[in-house]
């Protein structure tokens, strides 16, 4: 292994794999070994990240058959029809039970070839080539895949461990920054959630992250990285730890659902969630105001929102009980005891939960 790559190994009743992160991985064929990708290739990738990057992928597989499908850019398009298309677009190309599936691209697509393989031939093997940073500290590693229903977002889905992660981050140079920003918020929500370590480096180096300096990236995608792959090791289906990783989201759904999917990033409502956790758990009497004082200043240092939008506690407390993680019709929400240790309350006094959403929104 080269210095500048780090290779984390995931181990998961649905397959073992290896996530590699570093920089200018793209180009060299050494990423992309026959024994993980076969001669027969499929890559799923968009309008906005094919025309910068699936030449240089191709470049790097070298001699194999290649079929690349370009589908439309955007969360709207994760849907039934673009799964068909990728699905009637393998049948065309022929490919078999031996074919892989690449995803190029950011959380969207990854998503979308990985259901895609999951289904293809009751399962072919799938790559992810992540391209946004939350995709490479988030939706590649783990093994969800899916599809949003007009019900809902990722009603449709399957499991299915990829079987390597190439997270190449000077791909993220070209990311739209309100997009990096987003990104940096699910970085924030490993340091605050489970590692205070991380967390206080991630405020050390938040300028070299904001000003996207390859070497802070490569350590913090590689953290994000480990921290998620320890997490699905021990609970590949989410039924206990891994919904830590979902520190701030019960409160994020309620205000991308309340704005309208889309005029908030995901991340960006995951950072005011986040902030909205830390409010709360202070005001349980469980975690020092302080801790939640540095939360709240590393995200606006990242120029996040930080505050909800201004929408009724009532709506937002009502859009909470409607989250999917919601069991039973009880409140379930992460916490925090202090920065970098969290854990799941299974049932939160909703008095408390409007008191600060009422505070935060004024409303
Ligand atoms: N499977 C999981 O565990 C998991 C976890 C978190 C989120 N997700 C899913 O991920 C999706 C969000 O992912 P996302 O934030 O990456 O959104 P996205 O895939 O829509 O990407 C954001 C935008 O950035 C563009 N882009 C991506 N990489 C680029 C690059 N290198 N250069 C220029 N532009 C680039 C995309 O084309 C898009 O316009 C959601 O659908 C969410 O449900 C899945």
């Amino acid at each position: 292994m080269d210095d500048a790559e780090a290779v984390i190994h995931v181990e998961t009743r649905g397959g073992a794999y290896d996530v590699i992160v570093g920089a200018g991985l793209i180009d060299r064929p050494k990423w992309f070994p026959e024994d993980t990708i076969g001669a027969d290739v499929f890559v799923v990738t968009n309008e906005t990240v094919g025309p910068l990057y699936a030449d240089r992928l191709t470049a790097a597989l070298g001699p194999r058959r290649i079929t690349t499908l370009v589908l439309p850019d955007g969360e709207e398009h994760k849907n039934l029809d673009s799964f068909s298309r990728i699905i009637d677009a393998m049948v065309e190309a022929r490919m078999h039970r031996d074919a892989t599936v690449i995803g190029l691209g950011g959380g969207v697509i990854g998503d979308m070839a990985g259901f895609a393989a999951a289904c293809y031939q009751r399962g072919v093997a799938v790559v992810q080539v992540p391209t946004s940073l939350l995709a490479q500290v988030d939706a590649a590693v783990g093994g969800k895949t899916g599809v949003n229903h007009p019900g809902g977002k990722n009603l449709i889905g399957a499991f299915h461990q990829p079987r390597a992660v190439i997270a190449d981050v000077t791909v993220l140079d070209t990311l739209p920054e309100r997009e990096y920003r987003a990104g940096l918020a699910e970085v924030v929500k490993y340091g605050a959630g489970l590692d205070a370590g991380f967390f206080s480096w991630i405020e050390a180096n938040a300028q070299a992250l904001t000003q996207r300096d390859a070497k802070a990236l490569q350590f913090a995608v590689r953290r994000c990285c480990e921290a998620k792959a320890e997490v699905v090791q021990q609970d590949e289906r989410e039924t206990g730890r891994r919904a830590l990783l979902n520190l701030g989201h019960t409160f994020g759904h309620a205000i991308e659902a309340a704005t309208g999917y889309g005029s908030w990033l995901h991340g960006e409502a995951v950072g005011a969630g986040m902030v909205l956790a830390g409010r709360l758990s202070v005001r349980l009497g469980l975690l020092p105001s302080a801790d939640a004082a540095r939360l709240e200043s590393l995200l606006s240092d990242f120029g996040l929102p930080v505050a909800p939008p201004p929408i009724s506690a009532d709506i937002l407390l009502d859009l909470m009980r409607m989250d999917k993680k919601v069991l039973s019709g009880r409140l379930r929400l992460i916490l925090m005891k202090e920065l970098g240790d969290s854990f799941v309350v299974a049932d939160c006094p909703e008095e408390e939960v409007r008191t600060v959403l009422h505070a935060a929104t004024a409303g």
